[in-house]
């Protein structure tokens, strides 16, 4: 899986990125509405790439998707996360994306989601991709909104925390598009 947009170069994560992706996600302004909590060794990151990597029923090898690593184009730079990720039960897929506080405003997650709901609506043929997002968290709102998604309705995340239920259909996304 290889996702390219004009600057970016999306792909599953490598065991090189778990530095990376423990300091992306020790990051307390990175993670203040996340809901998420960080690792507590790069190690622990390590075995989180490998199961991600080789777990059967992980979303790379079982749903053919997951949150990706986004790089830098022309360096190789670890900016980020983004993807799409199928929940077991539900079976919802959801928009998933986080960068390197250094890299926010650039247009980042913005560029990197329009591929990824590409490969969600077109590779995938999903009907409907959802996004949460804390109720306070305005970046991820603007980001969601410029995306085409719609509040749906509004949630508590894990039955404590306020969230925002944004909902883009199929029909919707290629509304937009044409
Ligand atoms: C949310 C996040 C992914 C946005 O990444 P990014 O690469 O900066 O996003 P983009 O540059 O593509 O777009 C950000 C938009 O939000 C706007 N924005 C940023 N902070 C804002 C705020 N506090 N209030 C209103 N708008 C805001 C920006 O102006 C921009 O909109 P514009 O293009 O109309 O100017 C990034 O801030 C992040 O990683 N946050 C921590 C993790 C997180 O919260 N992830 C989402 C969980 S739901």
């Amino acid at each position: 899986m290889l996702l390219e947009t004009e600057r970016l170069l999306l792909r599953p994560y490598s065991i090189q990125n778990a530095a990376a992706l423990y300091q992306l996600n020790n990051d307390t302004e990175v993670m203040k509405y996340t809901g998420d909590v960080g690792y507590a060794s790069i190690a622990d990151a390590e075995k989180y790439i490998k199961d991600y990597l080789l777990n059967p029923l992980g979303q790379l090898l079982k749903y053919n998707m997951g949150r990706l690593a986004v790089l830098d184009k022309d360096t190789g730079e670890f900016l980020g996360f983004c993807g799409i990720k199928t929940h077991e039960t539900s079976q919802i897929t959801d928009i998933g994306y986080r960068f390197m506080r250094e890299h926010w405003g650039k247009g980042y997650a913005t560029e990197a989601s329009e591929k990824v709901l590409e490969f969600g609506f077109e590779h995938h043929q999903k009907e409907q991709i959802i996004a949460h997002v804390h109720e306070h968290n305005y970046g991820s709102q603007r980001v969601a909104e410029k995306l085409g998604f719609h509040l749906d309705h509004r949630f508590l995340w894990d039955g404590l925390l306020p969230g925002r239920y944004y909902k883009l259909t199929r029909d919707a996304y290629y509304h937009q598009r044409n």
